[in-house]
Order: structure tokens, then C-alpha cells, then sequence
């Protein structure tokens, strides 16, 4: 088992596989000005394989795809077929935003994907277009219902923003009485590529205040182990309810992920700026011992929390997109 310096155990991996995405999402990135990566600064699909085949052999028993939008990256599906097939890998999820995936969802139930998370900030035309700056929201809602015929269990995440999605947070909690999926409520973090100043306005509490005012019967689940959402359940709903404190950071005591940057960069937690440059690891190493052991020292020095993490950064903060980071 993998374990970090402060005994918690590390077995997920989130690896980003782009950093460029179809959508704009305001609390993401800015809509223009992006500086993509060019291809050769990506870890190429070779290397993402010899990276997580190593990773598994270490510990890490489930991988979610994460960008950028992992769809917009050419050729991603016979990577994720290789990757379903790495022995001892018991999960690979993804999380897309569901513009181009509709299609693929046959192919990806085929693999054995059994879980996507799809981000769905509103039920509104104008405000996912005022939110995403596209307007795509006919697509996404395609793809969640496809995803649901072919019994792919879907967790949708929807970032709560003051003037932006309010309105939506009462409607989108109400599909769970419907659709059996889990609506998750997240806080906004300042991870958006300098598209505007974060300041949450909303965070956990007065998120559950909200749904608890409109369902006052609704109970509280128990978290899974390693659960970064509190989780709820209106009585006689199909679906549930979770709220992610993900600026308040509550719960890194059991935090059992690792983050892989579209650049090949180690993030031991999302708050940190990178502590393993693994792209060139891999590119002058022929040898996994040698990665093998500088991503154990990396874990061996790992932050307690994400504000230790935070800390740890050089000076003058958070500039990054969450697309530079792996959502
Ligand atoms: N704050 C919170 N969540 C974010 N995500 C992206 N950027 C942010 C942010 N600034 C999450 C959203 C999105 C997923 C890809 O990453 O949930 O759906
Ligand atoms: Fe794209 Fe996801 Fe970022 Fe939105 S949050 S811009 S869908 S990567």
C-alpha cells in the first residue's frame, strides 16, 4: 500500500491529459488569452502509460481522466482502452463536460468505465452561456441522458456562484427526485486562470441552508471513506445530494489522491504549485526505479493540508486554471 508521510493512504490518481477545453467555464479560465500547451510540452499517451502502469504497481487503484475537456485530445480513445487494461487498475472514471461524449458512451461503457462526472453549473440556456460562454447546454443534457440508458452512474457537479447559478441550486437539487444520479454542489475555488477575483460567496453552509430550506426532510448520508462530499438524500428521491467543500478544505485528513498536470507535473495536493517534475523523469530515465523513487520521496514530503499545501507555493499565489490542473 502507498501511504504519504502522515500515514494516509494514496491509491487515486487524478491525471490530467489536456490542458484545452471546448468551454470557457468562468470560474475555470478566462475566455481569451489562454496559453495552450504545445504538444511536446504534454506528456505523450507512451508516457501517460508507462507512468500509470508504474503508479499501479505502487498502489494507485483508480485513475480518473480529468483535462482541460479529455475529449478534445486527439486519439484519446484507444488510450483509454489501453489504460482500462492495465492488471490491478480496479476503476478508471472521467470527468468531461460533456459537449463531444454523447457518441462515445457506447465505447466507453464497453471499456468499462462506471462512472463519469459531468459538469452541469445550470438547467438555464442563458446563464450556461453567460457561465461556459458557449452554447452547448443541449449537448451536455444529451450526454447525461445517454449516459444513464447505458447504466453509467453520473455524478454531476455544478460550481455555486453568486450572481451566476443561484437560481439553479433548488431545480438542480430536485432532478435527484427523478434521475438517479448524484447532484453535487461544489464551492468555487480561485483556481480560473485570472478570469476574475474569486471570492466565495458561497460555501458548504449556506449551500446546504439553501436546499435544507426547500427539503427539510432531507437526511444525511454517510460518507464513503476517502469522500471529499458531504452527503445527503431527500426521502423518496432516486438520487442524492453532496456538497464539496473544496475552498474550505475539510476534508484533506484522508486524502488519498495525487494529481498528474497536463504537463507531467506531481501534485501531491491541488493547492500546492507541483513538487515532481515527472515529464522529465520520465524522458532521461529509462529505468522506473528511478521515477519509482523520486515519487516516493515526493509523497514522503507531502503538505498535512491544502492550506500547508497553499503555503508552500512561491510567492505571489494562485494564477492557474484548473485546466492546467486536472479538475
Ligand atoms: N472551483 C471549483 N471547481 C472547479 N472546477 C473547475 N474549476 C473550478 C473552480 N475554480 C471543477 C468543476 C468542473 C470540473 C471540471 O472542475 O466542477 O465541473
Ligand atoms: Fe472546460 Fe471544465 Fe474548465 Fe469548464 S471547467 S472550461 S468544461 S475544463
Amino acid at each position: 500500500m502507498l501511504k504519504d508521510n502522515h500515514g494516509r493512504t494514496i491509491n487515486y490518481l487524478r491525471l490530467a491529459v489536456t490542458d484545452r477545453c471546448n468551454l470557457r467555464c468562468f470560474y475555470c479560465m478566462p475566455e481569451e488569452g489562454n496559453n495552450w500547451l504545445a504538444r511536446e510540452e504534454l506528456l505523450s499517451y507512451e508516457e501517460m502509460l508507462r507512468l500509470c502502469r508504474l503508479l499501479v504497481k505502487m498502489g494507485i487503484e483508480k485513475i480518473r481522466i480529468t483535462g482541460g475537456e479529455p475529449f478534445v485530445r486527439k486519439d484519446i480513445m484507444p488510450f483509454l482502452t489501453e489504460l482500462s487494461q492495465i492488471p490491478g487498475l480496479r476503476q478508471l472514471n472521467i470527468t468531461t463536460n460533456g459537449v463531444l461524449t454523447a457518441p462515445l458512451v457506447p465505447e466507453l461503457k464497453k471499456i468499462g468505465i462506471r462512472s463519469v462526472n459531468l459538469s452541469l453549473d445550470t438547467l438555464d440556456r442563458n446563464r450556461f452561456l453567460a457561465i461556459t460562454h458557449r452554447d452547448e447546454l443541449d449537448k451536455v443534457l444529451h450526454t447525461l441522458d445517454v449516459l444513464l440508458q447505458h447504466d453509467i452512474e453520473v455524478k454531476l457537479n455544478a460550481v455555486v456562484m453568486e450572481g451566476k447559478n443561484i437560481e439553479d441550486i433548488i431545480p438542480m437539487a430536485e432532478l435527484t427526485r427523478d434521475l438517479p444520479v448524484s447532484m453535487r454542489f461544489i464551492e468555487e475555488m480561485p483556481f480560473n486562470g485570472g478570469s476574475h477575483l474569486q471570492t466565495m460567496q458561497w460555501n458548504h453552509v449556506s449551500i446546504l441552508d439553501t436546499i435544507k430550506a426547500q427539503f427539510p426532510d432531507i437526511q444525511k448520508l454517510p460518507d464513503p471513506a476517502y469522500s471529499t462530499s458531504m452527503n445527503y438524500k431527500v426521502p423518496g428521491h432516486k438520487g442524492d445530494i453532496g456538497i464539496i467543500a473544496a475552498y474550505t478544505r475539510s476534508f484533506c485528513g484522508t486524502c488519498n489522491r495525487i494529481r498528474i498536470t497536463p504537463q507531467g507535473t506531481l501534485k501531491t495536493c491541488l493547492y500546492d504549485g507541483g513538487v515532481l517534475n515527472i515529464k522529465t523523469l520520465l524522458r532521461t530515465h529509462k529505468d522506473d526505479r528511478i521515477v519509482e523513487d523520486a515519487l516516493l520521496n515526493a509523497l514522503a514530503s507531502r503538505a498535512l493540508d491544502g492550506h500547508e499545501a497553499e503555503q508552500t507555493r512561491l510567492a505571489g499565489g494562485i494564477h492557474e486554471s484548473m485546466a492546467m490542473i486536472g479538475g
